[in-house]
């Protein structure tokens, strides 16, 4: 392991020191399967739930299937260098103190900030979509919910404002705000549920296979297989939300990289399943837009069990939402620690949970979920988990040939071929994104760059030789 350095140290690329260790105010608290429990609550979300449907009719067809296949082996190539990383440096930031700790701050800070933007627009989404699905749920049960209150300005008459996802996001904050305990023992019990759901749509739907449904496999060619990839990437991310949890979790080393693998391994057997059955049950053409799974069971004749799978989408989804507000705000909690953003977002509650940054990732994910289209929210969020993809793998590489002694606990096979596949196949998914996207990202970029000129560069803590610990915060409160 790296010495901490105790002098002031210049330069934009300067790196955090290596070390499993670290002075933290958080409280660890979490096993394997807890731990497990958080990736897949990350992982199984809205992209299974409601983009396999669309994708299949438009895209893929039956052969939504290799689209998730496609999009599972990227992320696999990624998952395996935040496995090697989650071992070796099981701290609070993820991709933020792998890119500090390798390619230096400059660099650490971008996807700081990146992933700061994108896990928040990730949560307004998925509030987005399970408000959908209890509008749709209360409505089927004959509650007469005012127009007002049911979507964003312009997404239909009368909408207002989207109640439902504006209280999702805060209670999400309020129940995170208890502690990682109470909400981790929580998770894992809606985790459970929505696999259990998961598992219920297969063992139930394979009834309803028909061979024919399933020809031709692949109606649109590759070019649909590796577009409808690029919109199911959705889906396939979400334990690097996860490895934010690293300084809550037991011998961190250890269960890190193996709860990362087998999260993801587990979510991609289930969306194979998943996704076969449905096309399977339905010819793709008539798939539904919205809520696919339940409108499929109704038209097999199976109306009930479609209300039961709503309520598991509901469940599931939510889980989701519980995942990347903890993401968000462990890694805003992360950079404050390190000096880059003020102590003052540092600080933990009572519950050791950094109260302040958890609070602002709901409020603002309120914001933007309560006034905002799910398609413009979710423009923003694909782009900046590929480029810390990018930068992960990057970094793995690096770190393999200038420090190869360190001590791993989990390491990337096939060195560098997988993380070149990883940076190469996420690169490729990037091209696949709206100008759009681009633009906005260039504009969080640049407020980004004057952050760290006007504050973060200065306030360092590695630059200015200080030790980095648990609570600044408390530290300024004296
Ligand atoms: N992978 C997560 C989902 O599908 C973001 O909802």
């Amino acid at each position: 392991m790296e010495q901490p350095s105790r002098q002031a140290v210049s330069g934009i690329f300067r790196r955090k020191p290596i070390t499993a260790e670290v002075d933290t105010a958080l409280e660890r608290s979490i096993g394997l399967w807890q731990l497990t429990a958080i990736g897949l609550g990350a992982i199984i979300g809205a992209g299974i739930f409601a983009l396999a449907g669309p994708v299949a009719k438009a895209d893929a067809g039956p052969a939504v299937s290799l689209s998730f296949v496609l999009a599972g082996f990227a992320s696999a190539c990624a998952a395996l260098s935040y496995a090697e990383f989650g071992g070796l440096i099981p701290q609070a930031g993820s991709a933020y103190t792998y890119g500090y700790a390798v390619l230096g701050e400059v660099v650490g800070w971008f996807i700081g900030w990146d992933l700061l933007l994108e896990y928040t627009a990730i949560v307004a989404v998925v509030a987005i979509g399970v408000s959908q699905y209890i509008s749709f749920l209360l409505t089927a049960f004959g509650v007469d919910l005012p127009a007002w209150m049911l979507g964003a300005p312009g997404t239909g008459d009368g909408h207002r404002v989207d109640l439902f996802a504006i209280l999702l996001c805060l209670g999400v904050a309020w129940l995170l705000n208890r502690g990682i305990k109470t909400s981790a023992r929580i998770e894992t019990y809606l985790v459970f549920i929505k696999i259990a759901i998961v598992l219920a749509v297969i063992v139930v739907g394979v009834f309803y296979v028909r061979s024919d449904n399933l020809t031709p496999y692949v109606p649109f060619g590759f070019s649909g297989v590796a577009t409808g990839a690029a919109t199911v990437f959705f889906a396939v991310f979400g334990y690097d939300a996860m490895s934010t949890a690293a300084e809550e979790s037991k011998d961190a080393e250890r269960n890190l990289p193996k709860a990362i693998v087998l999260s993801l391994a587990i979510a991609m057997v289930l969306y194979l399943l998943a996704a076969t059955v449905l096309t399977g049950m339905v010819k793709y053409t008539h798939l539904s837009d919205t809520a696919a799974f339940s409108e499929a069971f109704s038209a097999v004749g199976r109306p009930e069990f479609a209300k039961v799978v709503a309520v598991g989408a509901i469940v599931g989804i939510i889980t989701v939402l519980f995942s990347f507000t903890l993401g968000a705000s462990r890694i805003w909690y992360s950079i404050s620690r390190d000096g880059l953003l003020p102590g003052w977002f540092a600080t933990t509650n009572r519950h050791h949970s950094p109260s302040r940054p958890v609070w602002i990732v709901g409020i603002v994910s309120a914001a933007i979920a309560g006034l905002v289209s799910i398609g413009t929210a979710a423009e923003l969020t694909n782009i900046g988990i590929l480029l810390a993809f990018v930068v992960v793998c990057a970094a793995v590489i690096v770190l393999r040939y200038r420090s190869p002694d360190l001590p791993r606990t989990f390491r990337v096979p096939l060195m560098p071929v997988v993380p070149l596949l990883g940076i190469g196949f996420s690169l490729w998914l990037t091209s696949q994104l709206m100008w759009e996207t681009w633009v906005r990202f260039a504009v969080w970029f640049l407020i980004g760059v004057v952050v760290y000129a006007l504050y973060g560069y200065r306030h360092s803590r590695v630059g200015r030789g200080e030790a980095i610990t648990g609570d600044p915060g408390r530290e300024l409160r004296g």
